[in-house]
């Protein structure tokens, strides 16, 4: 008999959890199945990342096909040609960018980002920028270089002083000047403006670049207010400091556009992506550079490796084909323009939640929204908890950051399962304390 014990489990309550547990053992579409039957609607995409939905035929099959075929293949010095296939569909998803690094996950993703902009600058002879600047209440994953430029204070406590040499402004969010916005708010494009404010204790010269989220997912669906990421891009112009954008959540069409660069018209140096790269069938992440970053290396001597960098599992041959499948099953389905028609209904329907018992602020972008509930004095995230565990038992799987609901739904939700969303939300609220 399994009694639960032996799997540590990630960012979990683990003796909570194993008191009472939540186990899935099926998927398919928009539902999962629990161990004893039920159904439950996902709300949040797995974990913001099954963006086609479970289970889909055509990824399944290519991912049996490749299994059989190649299981694996180094590329180290040597390769398949999935891997150079799939990296070139992917920059023909994006103008401007010219090469792929495939990691394994997120925070791979943003740990090679960092390292390829340090980088940068060192084959450029800029040898001074070393810095990162960040920003507050940021989510960048869990290796050292993401939880050293994350904005969370629970994630970096108990792991002593990280990398040195980073910063952060302000974050974005301002209940008092943009609660219940719909869309990007009005009022805090001037916060970009604390980047300079940095400049007087560091140098410019000595930032190599400066990584935001351009939606902030993780923290609690900090929408950018309207500006602000063209104005990032303006400063970062003006001082030769690289721009990165952490599109873990927002690549892939969760905003309606492929990625979040496009909805915003702002053109990122570097990208990074995972999750939907794969619908997160297999493990996977992509790091999207822009023309002339891999061409600054390639003055390397002949023969020389040029980034000394790299996974066992970079360009991994069956995640490489569930990759392709899941970007023809976008694009089949024409998912991206789905999500962006489906924003509407889905802003609608979450700010008709206004004015029910613990709400402070309601908003959303795209195909993200999130409910900011009251927190209960000296006691963050219990409330919200609650909602998620009620939620849950009432056949709906949500997500809950601090004391926020963030949903997340498939792109090929329905409205009438967006309406089921909505419904068992508002009746979850009215039951919590
Ligand atoms: C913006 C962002 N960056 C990085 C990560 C880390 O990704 P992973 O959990 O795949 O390492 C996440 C995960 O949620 C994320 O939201």
């Amino acid at each position: 008999m399994n009694n639960l014990e032996s799997f540590w489990m990630p960012f979990t309550s683990n003796r909570d959890f194993k008191h009472n547990p939540r186990l899935l053992v099926r998927a398919e579409g928009v539902y999962y199945t629990t161990t004893d039957g039920r159904q439950v609607l996902d709300g949040t995409s797995g974990l913001w990342c099954s963006n086609a939905g479970h289970c889909r035929k055509s990824i399944v099959d290519a991912i049996k096909k490749q299994a059989e075929l190649l299981d694996f293949a180094p590329t180290f010095q040597i390769g398949h040609p999935l891997s150079f296939e799939f990296a070139e569909r992917l920059i023909h998803m994006v103008q401007g960018f010219s090469h792929i690094f495939f990691t394994n996950s997120g925070s791979e993703s943003i740990d090679t980002a960092l390292k390829i902009a340090l980088a940068y600058h060192y084959s450029r002879g800029s040898t001074t920028r070393t810095r990162f600047i960040a920003r507050e209440r940021s989510y960048h994953g869990v290796n050292f270089g993401g939880v050293s430029i994350g904005g969370i204070s629970a994630n970096r406590k108990q792991f002593s002083s990280l990398l040195n040499g980073v910063d952060y402004i302000c974050h974005t969010h301002n209940i008092k000047h943009n609660a219940y916005s719909k869309g990007e708010p009005e009022w805090g494009m001037h916060l970009a403006d604390d980047l300079e404010r940095l400049f007087v204790l560091h140098d410019s010269s000595t930032i190599a670049a400066v990584i935001v989220e351009p939606l902030a997912g993780s923290t609690g669906v900090l929408v950018p207010p309207k500006g602000y990421l063209g104005r990032l891009r303006e400063i970062c112009d003006a001082h030769d400091i690289l721009l990165i954008f952490d599109e873990v959540i927002t690549g892939f069409g969760r905003i309606g556009t492929a990625f979040a660069s496009d909805y915003f018209a702002v053109k990122p140096d570097i990208f990074t992506t995972a999750k939907g790269i794969t619908n997160a069938t297999v493990p996977m992440g992509a790091v999207f550079c822009r023309n002339g970053i891999y061409e600054a290396f390639m003055d390397a001597p002949e023969g020389a490796i040029e980034l000394f960098h790299g996974y066992t599992c970079s360009g991994h041959p069956v995640a490489c084909a569930a990759g392709l499948a899941t970007i023809e099953l976008y694009q089949n389905e024409e998912l991206f323009k789905r999500s962006a028609e489906l924003a509407p209904y889905l802003e609608e329907a979450v700010h008709s939640l206004k004015g029910n018992k613990h709400v402070v602020d309601i908003r959303n972008l795209g195909m993200i929204a999130a409910i900011e509930l009251e927190g209960v004095n000296n006691k963050p995230t219990v409330r919200a908890m609650e909602a998620f565990k009620q939620c849950y038992d009432k056949g709906l799987l949500i997500r809950t950051t601090g004391d926020t609901i963030a949903l997340s739904p498939p792109l090929i939700i329905e409205k009438n399962q967006i309406d089921f969303i909505i419904d068992v939300i508002r009746r979850v609220l009215r039951s919590i304390n």
